[in-house]
């Protein structure tokens, strides 16, 4: 495996506090359970990726420009399309 090729890095915003996230591609099945795991948030993704609770949503924003939108984590992969990108929990 090339593990340059495969990492993921991407910035985690929650509560007023930014973090760093480097991570791997095939490391979670999705970006709500990187989170649940960094972050101790009782609300956060009460179905389990199931879809229905929405309580997963965060806002993904772009690093080169201002584009932002709201998604639900749990349909989120861990993939290039996260890289570079600014994530905050809501
Ligand atoms: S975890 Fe429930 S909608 Fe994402």
């Amino acid at each position: 495996m090339n593990t340059e090729k495969n990492t993921i890095i991407f910035r985690l915003s929650y509560d007023g506090a930014t973090n760093v996230i480097q991570t791997h591609k095939d490391q979670y099945d999705s970006l709500m359970c990187l989170i649940s795991e960094y972050l101790n948030i009782s609300r956060f993704g009460v179905c389990y990726g199931g879809g229905s609770c929405k309580t997963c949503g965060v806002i993904l924003k772009e690093s080169h420009n201002f584009e932002k939108k709201f998604v639900l984590a749990c349909e989120v992969k861990i993939d290039d399309e996260l890289a570079n990108k600014s994530v905050i929990i809501l």
